[in-house]
């Protein structure tokens, strides 16, 4: 290594099931690996596939913290694995699938069908009024404190790790998570969207949004952009409280 020490001896106990396999049974597979400088989980799968078993399923698009693609758990704690330094790990690292999401093979889960039915259910986009496409509106100034503050929730990558780290999300199958309350506080802000507070508590006014969440706060201690969901979550629900929404 850079610093003169020996390299680390890597052991990866990797939960290995592919559902569409007839008879596949979720097991635990060990993999050693030497470990090198700078080595993020994505080198180390990437390693591991390519010169020990090619049929480990794992996504990676932009390994840059960026595309959200690569969220696991890593060491039984939801991460971006393109983002997680081996060395900030023990030398036996357990990795597994997030949870809640569909499952494709291994660490391959599918966020972006949760994601999508999600953003449906919440209609995730600016609402202009009705039949009206004016782009003066849309391409309107907006005051630069309000903008950062929208682009701050922006940030979000959908990487699910809120969603894989929230009880109430294992416990209910439609709780939008902290990613939908996080987006509704977002277009919430947005002057462009015709929506009421009215409108945004019909969408999350109930148990599988605002009143589902009971504050257990994982979302908060997960998220690799590090949004204030805490504030905004308990944003939304004195606010629904205090408009006598419940
Ligand atoms: Fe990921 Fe954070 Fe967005 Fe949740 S809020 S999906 S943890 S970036
Ligand atoms: Fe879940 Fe976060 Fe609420 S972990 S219960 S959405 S505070
Ligand atoms: Fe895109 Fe990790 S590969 S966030």
């Amino acid at each position: 290594m850079a610093d003169g020490t020996a390299p680390r001896k890597l052991i990866f106990k990797i939960l290995r099931y592919n559902p569409k396999v007839p008879g596949d049974r979720p097991r635990l597979q060990s993999y050693q690996l030497e470990e090198a400088d700078g080595m993020t989980l994505f080198i180390a799968l990437n390693e591991i596939r390519d010169k020990q078993d090619g049929s480990l399923a794992f996504d990676f698009v932009c390994r840059a913290g960026i595309c959200g693609s690569c969220a696991m758990m890593i060491d039984g704690r939801p991460g971006l694995a393109c983002r997680t330094l081996t060395k900030s790990l023990g030398a036996e690292i357990t990795l597994a699938p997030l949870p809640v999401f569909e499952l494709i093979a291994d660490l391959s889960v599918d966020t972006g069908k949760w994601m999508r039915g999600m953003s449906e259910r919440l209609e995730t986009w600016v609402h202009l009024k009705e039949g009206e496409v004016d782009l003066r509106r849309i391409e309107e100034r907006m005051d630069p404190d309000l903008a950062e503050e929208i682009f701050e929730l922006d940030r979000c990558i959908e990487c699910g790790c809120c969603v894989a780290g929230c009880g109430t999300a294992r416990m209910r199958e439609d709780f939008v998570g902290a990613v939908g309350l996080n987006k509704i506080a977002r277009f919430r802000l947005d002057p462009r969207d015709t929506r009421s507070d009215e409108d945004f508590y019909e969408l999350v006014g109930d148990d599988n949004g605002v009143f589902g969440c009971m504050s257990l706060l994982g979302c908060h201690d997960v998220c690799p952009k590090q949004l204030p969901l805490q504030t905004q979550i308990a944003f939304l629900r004195r606010k629904m409280v205090s408009q006598g929404m419940k």
